[in-house]
Order: C-alpha cells, then structure tokens, then sequence
C-alpha cells in the first residue's frame, strides 16, 4: 500500500485533498498527515475521516529536522505532497519572519529528510518516490489588466509581498535539489483557492460570513484587482493527476480560467446569498449591498493573476471542471450547513485578528 506524507494537511487546501484522495483511493493508500496546528490549521476539518485504520495525523512543525527525520524513520514514504505553509498575504506584509521560517527553512527541513531516506548509495533514488511542492502563481508577480496576458511555467520569478517572496524561495530550494540531486520531485504553481474548509481571513469566506451577519464587507482599493478562482477539488484533482501523470523535475501551472474582480465576487455573493437563503431566513435582511465599504488598499498589491493552465491540459490530461457560478453555490450551501465551523474558527483569536486588520481600514 502507497503511503503519502501529507504536510499541512489540516488546512484548507490540504484537508479538501485528503478528503479528495480519500473518495477516490479509498483502503488503497495510507495518509499521514503532519501539521502543527497553527491558528489555520483544524482538526475538525478531518473529523470524519479521523477513525480510519489509513489515516493518521501527526502533530509536528516542519522546522523541527528531529521530528520530521523520526516520521521519514518510522515510515516507508512513497508521496510527500507539500502544503504546510504561511499561506496569508495581509499577515506576510505585518508579520514576515514566520514566512521566511516555515515556508523557507520547513520546505528545507521537508526536502533534506525525504533525500536522507530516499537516497541510495549511489545517489540515485528508490523507485517510486515523488515528492509534490505546492505553491502559488504569485510567485511569477503581477500581470498587467489587458485580459491576454497570462503566466506561463516559463514567465520570470517577480514576487511581491513577503509571502511571494518566502514561496518563491521554497520554490527555488526545490529546483535546486532537482538540479543538483536529480530529486524526484514536481513543483506545481496553483491560482486563488476558494471552497469548503477555507479559513475565513481570505476573501471568499470572510465576505459570505460578514454578510449573513450585516457586518461590513472591506474591499481593498477601488475592487477592480483580479483574482484567477479555482475550485479546491479541481485543485486536489491536479495535485493527483500531476504525481500520477506528470515528468519528474517539471513545474505545472494549475488555473480555473475563472478570472473575475475582487468587487464583481462581492456582487455574485451577494446575489447568490439571496437567492439561496429561504424566505423566512431572518439573515436574509442582512444580505445587502449597503454592506460594501471600500478600504485602504493592501500594500503592493498584485492588479492581476491568470494562468494558461496550457501545459498541464497538454502533457497530463487535467483542465479546470468547476465553473464559478456553480463552484461558489457549492461553497456558499456549505457554509449553510457548517455554521458551528464558522463560529468557532471566528471566536477567540480570529476576533483579535480582525480588529487589528480591520479597525484602522
Ligand atoms: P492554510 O493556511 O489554510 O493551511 C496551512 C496549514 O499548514 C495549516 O493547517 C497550518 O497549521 C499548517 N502549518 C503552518 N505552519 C506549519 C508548520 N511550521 N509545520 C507544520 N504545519 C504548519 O493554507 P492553504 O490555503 O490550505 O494553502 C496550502 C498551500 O497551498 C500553501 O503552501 C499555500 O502557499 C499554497 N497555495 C494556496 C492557495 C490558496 O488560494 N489558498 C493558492 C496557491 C497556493
Ligand atoms: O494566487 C494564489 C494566492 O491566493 C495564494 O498563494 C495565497 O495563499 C492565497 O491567500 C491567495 O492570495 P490573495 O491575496 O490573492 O487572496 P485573498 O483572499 O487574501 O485576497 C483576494 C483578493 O481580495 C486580493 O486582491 C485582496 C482582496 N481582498 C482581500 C481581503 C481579505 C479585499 O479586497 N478585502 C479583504 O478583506
């Protein structure tokens, strides 16, 4: 049985693949899951498949070499599929050293202790093992708003904020051990997330919660910055087919083709919200386009992502399946049914987040 080291895997993203790999491979594969649990990371998110005999999850910081190393020891690894990260922009830009530590230094860590267990005498590598780097299309910078521009695999590294910059450097780490090591590995380049599980500081699900409470909907700028939106399963899809299909050492762009702007999101939630919430739903009345209030702008913000997801269509097989019309009813008609998840990822700590974010803007 393949076993896959999963990292970050109490997240967002990286819970909604477990689920993926779990509906898909069923009893064929083993998962161990290793997070720290930071203020994103969320066991409820896996409650139900937390009692299976193939899953196990593993508390530990992927800076910590010694806890990594005794996973790698304990375990025969097949897969390590790489999520674990500081994954926010607006808390890059306040607080960058954690960036640098866990997505520079904790890729490092992730990179050194599966080369010590892989590697053979002769330096080359057992057979079968694959390593996946999950990163961003950040890391390639800003586009400009003309509608034909997009990033390819091959467009120059430009990031911006510290978080771009720290994947970029965690992206780099793992060219440079593919080049050096010949380390079996892919780097996969994803564009904005949105779905089920996703903590609500991002935009999506921060503008659904606020607005079924009438609380105000801060939109960065004049609105008008374009984001690339991918459903997170089409996304997990990816990831799979990328180890399954993919040639080793390459880097894959994953798009939705979904590019919108940041207050045109705000308007299809919004529509969204009242067509779906029944009529005798008292949160209707808060849903309302009053709410919106226009802010100061995030520092250096990117204008435009939008990736030609040409290649991975071409060599692998994989396009995009969600349109947003439908990707967001599906988000938004599990947010409806996770209401408890909402309120206990939104109390305590979150709160103090917010304010501070907030309370000036
Ligand atoms: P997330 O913030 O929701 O989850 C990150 C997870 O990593 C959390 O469970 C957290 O506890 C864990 N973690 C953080 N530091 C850790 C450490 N030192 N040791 C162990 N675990 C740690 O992030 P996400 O949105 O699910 O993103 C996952 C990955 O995908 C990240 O690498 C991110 O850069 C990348 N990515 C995200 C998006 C997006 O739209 N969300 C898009 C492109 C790429
Ligand atoms: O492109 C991939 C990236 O997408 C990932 O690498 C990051 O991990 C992920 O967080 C996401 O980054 P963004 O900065 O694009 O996502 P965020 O949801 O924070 O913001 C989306 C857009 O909405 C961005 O232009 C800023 C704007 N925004 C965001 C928030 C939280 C607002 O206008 N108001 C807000 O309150």
């Amino acid at each position: 049985m393949r076993t896959y080291l999963v990292t970050g895997g109490a997240g967002f993203i990286g819970s909604n693949y477990i689920h993926y790999m779990f509906r898909k491979y069923d009893n064929e594969i083993r998962i161990i899951n290793v997070d720290v649990l930071t203020y994103a990371g969320n066991l409820e998110n896996l409650k139900d498949i937390e009692d299976r005999d193939n899953y196990t999850f593993i508390r530990a910081d992927i800076t910590d070499k010694d806890a990594i190393q005794k996973i790698f020891d304990e375990n025969d690894i097949d897969r390590v599929v790489h999520f674990a990260a500081e994954s926010h922009v607006d808390r890059s830009i306040k607080n960058p050293e954690v960036f640098v530590k866990t997505n520079v230094l904790g890729t490092a860590v992730m990179l050194n202790c599966a080369k010590a267990a892989w590697e053979l005498p002769d330096g080359s590598f057992k057979e079968g093992k694959k390593f996946l780097h999950v990163s961003t299309d950040e890391v390639y910078g800003s586009l400009p708003d003309d509608g034909t521009s997009y990033f390819y695999e091959t467009t120059p590294y430009s990031p911006h904020s510290p978080y771009s910059a720290s994947k970029a450097s965690s992206d780099m780490l793992v060219k440079a051990y593919i080049d050096t090591y010949k380390f079996p590995a892919n780097i996969t380049n994803c564009s904005n997330n949105y779905g089920p599980y996703q903590f609500p500081e991002k935009l999506i699900p921060l503008i659904i919660n606020n607005a079924l409470q009438g609380k105000k909907l801060p939109v960065y700028g004049n609105g008008m910055n374009i984001r690339d939106w991918l459903y997170v399963d089409d996304h997990a899809k990816g990831i799979d087919m990328v180890q399954e299909k993919g040639k080793l050492g390459e880097t894959y762009n994953i798009g939705g083709h979904n590019e919108k702007r940041n207050i045109e999101i705000i308007h299809i939630i919004l529509d969204t919200l009242k067509e779906m919430l029944p009529e005798n739903d008292p949160r209707r009345a808060n849903v309302s386009e009053d709410l919106i209030t226009y802010v100061e702008d995030r520092k250096g913000h990117d204008i435009r992502y939008a990736i030609a997801p040409d290649k991975i269509k071409a060599e692998i097989g994989w396009e995009p399946e969600t349109m947003f019309a439908e990707g967001i009813k599906k988000t938004i008609a599990w947010f409806f049914e996770h209401e408890d998840w909402m309120k206990n990822v939104t109390s305590g700590d979150y709160q103090k987040y917010y304010e501070s974010m907030y309370n000036n803007r």
